[in-house]
């Protein structure tokens, strides 16, 4: 990585290409095809979107990686609620990965939300992707799903140190990505892209692995 890029605000010119650089970097990584695209498409009119924490990355006048946000919640044993983010999808072109790129929208992206008063990011993803970005197990801040459940895909980072304070909280994700289960609503809107072959790669695996695990103790 050199530093002939740029990080700002998504606008909306830049949405389709968007769409399609997320549809690229997500085919077939996790599942046969993707449907990741359509929830980038459909995210952007839900209440929790944060628009002001939707960021693309910018290199020598191309957008090759981006970062978009949702709030969401943790409801502590006595029923008080604490608003915190979530992100989700992120994504870097596939010719541009593995060069902190990624690295770059989210660090630049934290500051700008402890800007706006948050202090905890929670998310489901492939541990090997954040826990160099200061994520670290769901275990380590008591914070579970219903069922006290751990899984091990819940990663967790504190921007202000202590904000969760040890007691037991459960994750509460947006409703943003439901859409997402009409698969008829995600193959009629992939449609408008160019065919794209799905196939099964071994990060599908992967992906299953580590989605149906949980952290004990
Ligand atoms: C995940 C993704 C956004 C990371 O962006 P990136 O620019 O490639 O990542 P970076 O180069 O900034 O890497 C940051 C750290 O993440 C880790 N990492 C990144 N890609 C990894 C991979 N494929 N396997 C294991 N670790 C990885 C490394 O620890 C890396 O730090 P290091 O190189 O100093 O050790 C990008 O690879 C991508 O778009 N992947 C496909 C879509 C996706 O899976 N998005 C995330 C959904 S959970």
């Amino acid at each position: 990585m050199n530093n002939n890029f740029i990080i700002r605000n998504e606008t909306p010119d830049d949405y389709r290409t968007v769409e399609n650089l997320t549809r690229e970097a997500f085919w077939n990584v996790y599942k046969e095809g993707a449907d990741e695209h359509y929830f980038v498409h459909v995210m952007r009119s839900h209440e929790d979107f944060i628009p002001e924490l939707a960021f693309v990355i910018e290199k020598d006048g191309q957008i090759i990686g981006n970062v978009m946000y949702t709030k969401a919640k943790l409801v502590d044993e006595k029923g008080e609620e604490k608003v915190i983010l979530s992100f989700g999808p992120l994504c870097v072109h596939p010719d541009f990965q593995r060069h902190h790129y990624g690295r770059a929208l989210l660090e630049y992206s934290f500051e700008k939300a402890k800007e706006m008063g948050y202090d905890v990011i929670a998310i489901f993803g492939n541990p090997a992707n954040y826990v160099g970005c200061g994520f670290k197990s769901c275990r380590r801040y008591n914070v579970c799903l219903d069922g006290d459940y751990f899984p091990t895909p819940l990663l967790v980072n504190e921007l202000k140190e202590g904000a969760l304070d040890g007691r037991r909280w459960y994750y509460h994700e947006s409703s943003a990505s439901a859409p997402c289960a009409d698969v008829e609503a995600v193959e009629k809107f992939d449609s408008t892209f160019p065919p794209k072959k799905k196939e099964w790669k071994p990060s599908q695996e992967e992906f299953y692995i580590y989605s149906h695990s949980s952290v004990n103790g």
